[in-house]
């Protein structure tokens, strides 16, 4: 018999993480690392490109990662892809194959992948802002008849520190991936120069192009700068904010910019909603 919640289980559920086991553990850089996991009840996420987790650590906290996979695996896994900073992302570079986590979510509005359908897709990923896009993209790339041109830019700062490798690769047979590191490296023989030195070469009709971009705070002013010169209303620019959090789930104000929540109002937004807000970006 199918369990009935009542209104009070699920809104408990939302603060109570659901057991996942840990499938896969492959590190992509010094810095980061991918972990694969699947819920132990067997159900898919059913995530959104786009969306986040809270990943629970016992004993150790709690913290929101983006999913940087697409939904839908035929084993109901998904990927998360970790920088190690303090105590929760130490934790997760230490987990092996077979160890058990808690997951809260998926969590966030994501991108809306059917509006994007129809128009040309220009990614902009600047270090670890791949991590969430990639969800997008793997999804663009299991749909791709459904979508016009799809650009990938995907900046950072030297060559070990590029993350997906395999992927990008894969990605090149179907997509325009181009990329770009920030300094002059000697394993390097591609483009240099930060992000935005890859906007000149391109060419964007701007009533079919809708932006997606992620990156670090920095990156924003001058990407954002960068789409509205190709011609890009704020509307048609999109782009993942991160605020520290603690709920994730709209209750405790801690993602709060000017009045929206991060954690359920985005954290994608369209450049027109944060463009008054002045701390936002
Ligand atoms: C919606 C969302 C999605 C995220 N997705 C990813 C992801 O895909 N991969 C990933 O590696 N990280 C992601 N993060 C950031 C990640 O949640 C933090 O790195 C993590 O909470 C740090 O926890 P910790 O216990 O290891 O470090 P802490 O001990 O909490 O902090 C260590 C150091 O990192 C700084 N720090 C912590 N959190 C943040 C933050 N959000 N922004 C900037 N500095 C911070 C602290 O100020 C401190 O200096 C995301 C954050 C949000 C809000
Ligand atoms: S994290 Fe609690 S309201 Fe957003």
């Amino acid at each position: 018999m199918a369990l009935e919640l009542t209104p009070c289980d699920m809104e408990s559920d939302l603060y109570v993480p659901r057991p996942a086991q840990v499938v896969l553990v492959e590190p992509q850089t010094s810095m980061e690392t991918l972990v694969r996991l699947r819920l132990e009840s067997g159900e898919d996420l059913g995530h959104v490109p786009g969306q986040f987790v809270q990943l629970y650590l016992p004993a150790i906290g709690e913290a929101p990662f983006g999913l940087a996979s697409s939904a839908g695996k035929p084993d109901a896994s998904f990927d998360l892809c970790v920088r190690r900073l303090g105590d929760v992302t130490g934790a997760v570079h230490k987990l092996q194959p077979g160890e058990h986590v808690g997951v809260r979510g998926p969590f966030g509005n994501g991108f809306n992948m059917d509006e994007l359908k129809g128009f040309d897709l220009l990614i902009v990923a600047g270090g670890i802002g791949l991590v969430p896009l990639r969800s997008v993209i793997q999804h663009l790339a299991e749909h791709r008849d459904d979508f016009e041109k799809i650009t990938v830019l995907y900046g950072f700062k030297a060559p070990v520190e590029r993350l997906f490798a395999a992927d990008l690769e894969a990605w090149a047979q179907t997509m325009d991936v181009r990329l770009t590191i920030d300094r002059p490296h000697p394993d390097w023989d591609g483009h240099v120069g930060v992000i935005t030195t890859l906007f000149p070469a391109l060419e964007v009709v701007p009533q079919r192009t809708k932006a997606l971009v992620v990156g670090p705070p920095i990156m924003y002013q001058f990407v954002l700068t960068e789409c509205r010169l190709k011609g890009l209303v704020d509307d048609n620019i999109l782009m993942s904010l991160e605020r520290r959090m603690r709920c994730g789930v709209g209750k405790c104000g801690h993602c709060q910019i000017n009045g929206k929540y991060v954690c359920t109002d985005g954290p994608v937004f369209s450049f027109s909603e944060v463009k008054h807000m002045w701390e936002a970006i």
